[in-house]
């Protein structure tokens, strides 16, 4: 009754009689209703997004890209991700608090991807994410999974843009990519409501204001700055006719070949625009292979397309999957990411981001594009080294 009652005054003050009158801007409920409200929401999406403890400014990946040209086109620019980026707080102690609603699954740790969170991540220097969307139990709300584990079931999509909404608040100089995917397998259905509940969260007067409107093409650096940019994964093959706008780039998911190392995707064909992408995640190794083997093998594979992304086509979009899926236990694999394939099973066999580190290093100002990584913490300068700093 309360909130109700307030939300009536801030309805009557923004009214342009009330405007003719001497406005009195000391009533506290705007900004107590408003913060208030964002709270609300950023506990909602906390499981996702995690806590923002912050970034010194003295940290080089603390907006690093206040130093860049405005002009600089996004498609030139090194851009670190983190793949699977949901997935950051999974454990079993998770799965086990929401098998009621999945089931038995594999273990937790073979669904898990990163260790830091969202918006941690963002002070890290992390600019692009990978979020994978289905609907919550219930089928009304929109939440983030990967594979059949569901991460998070009263947080939802709009929770998590809220926040970095709010992360870009404070960062103005900074401009985020979201791919966003439909994420299968999940057993909830992928229908036109759900289709429908995206377009108009993107869409939103709020959207609008915090996604780059611009539609098939990437722009520049100072076009993006102080909002997310779409990569869209999913299709809007189910919408209403008349919800015909579109924002981003779509990377359509039938051309987005499976397992692909040298994917080639064409996003507009009137400009000429295509997606360099290497996304080899499940290795094609016998699976008696040994771990470094695996990790040679996917390492060529990543460093022969950032190595082209270095000498070729600087004016089209390059994405490198520096994750993968293959775990080898023995001779047990698992389609899964593991975190001892992103980092090496110990000292002697170095994982993909060890061996990343002085491969990047070596090729300083390079552009690299998009690098999706795992667990990119495990190796400190692996951020700077994609970024350049
Ligand atoms: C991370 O997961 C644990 C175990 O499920 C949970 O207690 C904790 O609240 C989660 N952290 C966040 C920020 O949601
Ligand atoms: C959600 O969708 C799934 C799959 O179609 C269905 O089994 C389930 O009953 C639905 N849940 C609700 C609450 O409608
Ligand atoms: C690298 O570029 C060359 C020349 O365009 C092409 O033939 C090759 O397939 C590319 N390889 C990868 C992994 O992108
Ligand atoms: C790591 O893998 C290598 C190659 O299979 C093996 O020789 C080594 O013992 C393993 N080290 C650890 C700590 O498991």
């Amino acid at each position: 009754m309360l909130l109700h009652l307030e939300l009536c005054a801030l309805f009557l003050a923004l009214s342009p009689l009330a405007s003719l009158a001497a406005p009195s801007y000391d009533h506290p409920s705007q900004t107590v209703l408003s913060q208030a409200a964002l709270s609300d929401i950023l506990l909602r999406g906390l499981p996702i997004l995690g806590p923002d403890n912050g970034c010194s400014k003295s940290l080089k990946t603390c907006d690093w890209m206040a130093k860049i040209p405005d002009n600089t086109p996004l498609v030139r620019m090194n851009l670190p991700g983190t793949h699977d980026t949901s997935t950051w707080n999974y454990s079993a102690t998770t799965q086990a608090s929401l098998t009621q609603y999945t089931g038995p699954l594999p273990p937790a740790y073979l669904f898990r991807c990163q260790e830091r969170s969202l918006l941690q991540s963002l002070n890290d220097g992390i600019r692009v994410f990978d979020l994978r969307f289905a609907y919550n139990p219930g089928n009304d709300t929109i939440g983030f999974y990967h594979s059949e584990a569901l991460l998070a079931p009263a947080t939802t999509m709009t929770d998590v843009f809220f926040g970095l909404y709010q992360w870009l608040n404070e960062h103005p100089t900074e401009a985020v990519l979201v791919s966003i995917n439909h994420e299968s397998g999940t057993g909830t259905p992928y229908d036109a409501k759900i289709q429908e509940m995206v377009y108009d969260i993107i869409n939103s007067d709020i959207g609008e204001k915090y996604w780059v409107q611009t539609s098939g093409s990437l722009g520049t650096l100072g076009q993006a700055r102080g909002k997310l940019t779409l990569l869209q994964r999913f299709t809007f093959d189910l919408l209403p006719a008349y919800k015909t706008k579109r924002i981003g780039i779509q990377l359509d998911p039938g051309h987005w070949t499976d397992n692909g190392k040298a994917i080639e995707l064409v996003y507009n064909a009137d400009k000429g625009l295509t997606a360099f992408i290497e996304d080899y995640y499940d290795s094609s190794l016998p699976l008696t292979s040994t771990p470094s083997q695996f990790i040679e093998d996917k390492f060529g594979v990543t460093t022969a397309h950032l190595g082209n992304a270095t000498l070729f086509n600087l004016d089209q979009l390059y994405i490198s999957f520096a994750s993968a899926a293959a775990i080898v236990t023995g001779v047990v694999k698992v389609d899964m990411t593991p975190r001892t394939f992103a980092i090496g099973n110990g000292t002697d066999t170095p994982g993909m981001n060890q061996k990343l580190l002085p491969w990047l290093n070596a090729r300083k100002g390079s552009r690299f594009g998009v690098v999706m990584l795992d667990f990119y913490d495990a190796v400190p300068g692996l951020v700077e080294a994609i970024i350049g700093l």
